[in-house]
């Protein structure tokens, strides 16, 4: 297939995809959803889009599984609740490293997994998260390290922190200025010793939304790589784009704690299409066009090039945390689903991005509110149901915002419905659902059909193991009670 694909191919075609995988793009993979893709959907997704780096938050077997005998370089991630016990027990690392890398790095081309990265927590410095994770931060990510050593594979795989960007205090965001918080100066500077040592890179996030919904001094036109941003002054230098004035940050309070030298990594960022103001398709497409051409751009000065990016994120995840705000749940490129949300060439060259092929849906069915019902108390039905659904669509600035009452209500419905395998009794609302099989989808406003999951069927497999036996369990319990 391969031969067939180099002689259809003009060599000028060839050679520009090959120089824009050198910059290093890769995508993060998270499964907070209720229905994620499929494993080997996804990874049949990132080959098709020629996409060779990924990082994920956690070490799914089955993830990993899927990405047996891939070219696909992967990071792994330890979740920030194994901290304390990686730090206090080698033995735990010993057996993380066992379970979780050895047998997925062993083995022939044909089988393993190609892990560069495990990430040992994820922004654990976060301010929300206050001070519970600092202590034992350096002590887990020197005992993975340990680990490695002994399991032999410290040569191939490096030990990672991934920090936040609020990891960094700056006066009025100027790079010149920038240190790390002084809260976590002293271990970062542990963390900073580590890295250096075992000439790991640091991994850090850079959060153009966030800081531009938080400052209102920063323009769209300055996030989003416009030529007619209004230029920002610092001492030697003049900033046209965030993401610059972030690196810059980053590289300044590196080389004021003493290490100029580490590799800078940016290990998250994106720009959100739902869920908030300015959080669309159109400007997330216009973010990450311009960021990825801003890294290929010969203009761009090699001292604010990353060696490699992650962008967050690959696919929408409805069961991520909203406390940071509804955008949260839709990172992706794509759709929960694997759809393009829009094009722009992460390291296809010029073709499109492909979607996910032949996924596996629910029935085409949808639940909406029924309008014969006397709907006076229907509007405290769906927020009753927004604990469990995603309604952060139909939110100020959603993407389902402007439709009318009882339409956001009908979209609240549908989405509970989805959740819970389009199950009869998840569209009752006390009598107030309707099951349609017309898609009730409006202009950017989507009503979606759920995916069929293999743990809806696992589900189904309990129910249909709880009515065999529950006979069985009643007649044993009849037969108890004539005894007594
Ligand atoms: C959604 O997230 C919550 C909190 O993190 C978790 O308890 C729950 O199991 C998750 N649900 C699904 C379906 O993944
Ligand atoms: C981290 O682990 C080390 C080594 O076991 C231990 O001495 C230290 O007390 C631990 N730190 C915390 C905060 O528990
Ligand atoms: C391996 O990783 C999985 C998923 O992150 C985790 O649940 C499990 O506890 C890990 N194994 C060990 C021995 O820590
Ligand atoms: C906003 O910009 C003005 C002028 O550039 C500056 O004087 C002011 O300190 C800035 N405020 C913040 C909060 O950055
Ligand atoms: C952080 O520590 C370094 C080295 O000890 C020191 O020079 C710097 O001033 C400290 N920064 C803050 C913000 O505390
Ligand atoms: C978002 O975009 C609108 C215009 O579409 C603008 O009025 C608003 O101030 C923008 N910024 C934020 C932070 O919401
Ligand atoms: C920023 O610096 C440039 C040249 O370095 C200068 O022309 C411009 O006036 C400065 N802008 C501000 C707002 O200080
Ligand atoms: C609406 O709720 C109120 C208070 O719970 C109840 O008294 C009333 O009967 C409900 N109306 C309908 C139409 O269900
Ligand atoms: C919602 O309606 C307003 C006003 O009609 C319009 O400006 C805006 O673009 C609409 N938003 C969406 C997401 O359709
Ligand atoms: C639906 O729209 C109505 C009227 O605009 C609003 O009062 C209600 O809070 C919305 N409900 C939800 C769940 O968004």
């Amino acid at each position: 297939m391969a031969s067939q694909y180099l002689k259809s191919t003009p060599l000028l075609f060839l050679l520009l995809s090959l120089s824009s995988t050198a910059a290093g793009i890769g995508v993060n993979w998270g499964t907070a959803a209720s229905h994620p893709l499929a494993p080997q959907k996804v990874v049949e997704l990132l080959k098709a889009n020629n996409i060779d780096k990924v990082k994920l938050f956690d070490a799914d077997p089955l993830v990993l599984q899927s990405l047996s005998g891939s070219n696909i370089h992967v990071a792994v991630g330890i979740p920030n609740s194994m901290l304390r016990s990686l730090n206090s027990s080698l033995k735990a690392a010993d057996s993380w490293v066992h379970d979780n890398l050895t047998r997925f790095v062993s083995g022939g081309a044909s089988s393993r997994v190609l892990i560069e990265y495990v990430a040992v927590g994820d922004e654990p410095f976060l301010q929300n998260y206050g001070e519970q994770f600092h202590p034992f931060v350096v002590g887990a990510a020197a005992n993975i390290q340990t680990s490695l050593l002994k399991a032999n594979l410290a040569q191939r795989v490096k030990v990672v922190i991934p920090s936040s960007f609020d990891a960094f205090q700056s006066e009025s965001l100027l790079p010149s200025k920038a240190q790390f918080r002084s809260d976590i100066n002293k271990t970062m500077i542990e963390l900073l010793k580590f890295l250096n040592r075992h000439q790991s890179p640091f991994f850090v996030t850079i959060s153009p939304f966030q800081i531009y919904h938080e400052n209102k001094n920063i323009s769209l036109d300055f996030a989003l790589f416009r030529e007619k941003a209004h230029p920002r002054n610092d001492t030697h230098k003049t900033y046209k784009n965030i993401f610059d004035m972030s690196y810059d940050t980053i590289t300044s309070a590196l080389s004021s704690a003493g290490f100029p030298q580490v590799d800078v990594v940016i290990g998250r960022i994106g720009w959100p299409t739902d869920g908030a103001a300015n959080a669309t398709s159109s400007l997330a497409q216009e973010f990450t066009k311009g960021l990825i051409d801003h890294l290929h751009s010969k203009k761009t000065a090699k001292s604010s090039k990353p060696s490699e990016i992650y962008i967050f994120s690959l696919l929408d995840e409805d069961n991520r945390s909203i406390a940071n705000g509804n955008f949260e749940r839709h990172w992706g490129l794509f759709t929960f689903d694997g759809q393009a949300k829009y094009q722009v060439d992460i390291s296809q060259g010029s073709r499109k991005l492909v979607n996910a092929q032949d996924v596996q849906y629910l029935s085409s069915k949808w639940c909406v509110v029924n309008n014969i019902k006397d709907l006076s108390n229907v509007t405290a039905v769906a927020l009753q149901a927004c604990a469990a659904a995603d309604c952060t669509s139909v939110s100020p600035g959603g993407s389902c915002f402007n439709l009318s009452w009882p339409g956001n209500i009908s979209y609240v419905f549908n989405n509970y419905y989805q959740q819970h395998d389009q199950n009869a009794e998840s569209c009752d609302f006390a009598g107030l659902g309707l099951i349609t099989t017309i898609d009730p989808s409006v202009d950017a406003c989507r009503f979606v059909v759920g995916l069929r999951t293999s743990f809806s069927i696992s589900v189904h497999k309990s129910e249909v193991f709880y009515w065999m036996i529950s006979p069985l369990v009643t007649v044993f319990l009849c037969l108890l009670s004539e005894r007594w």
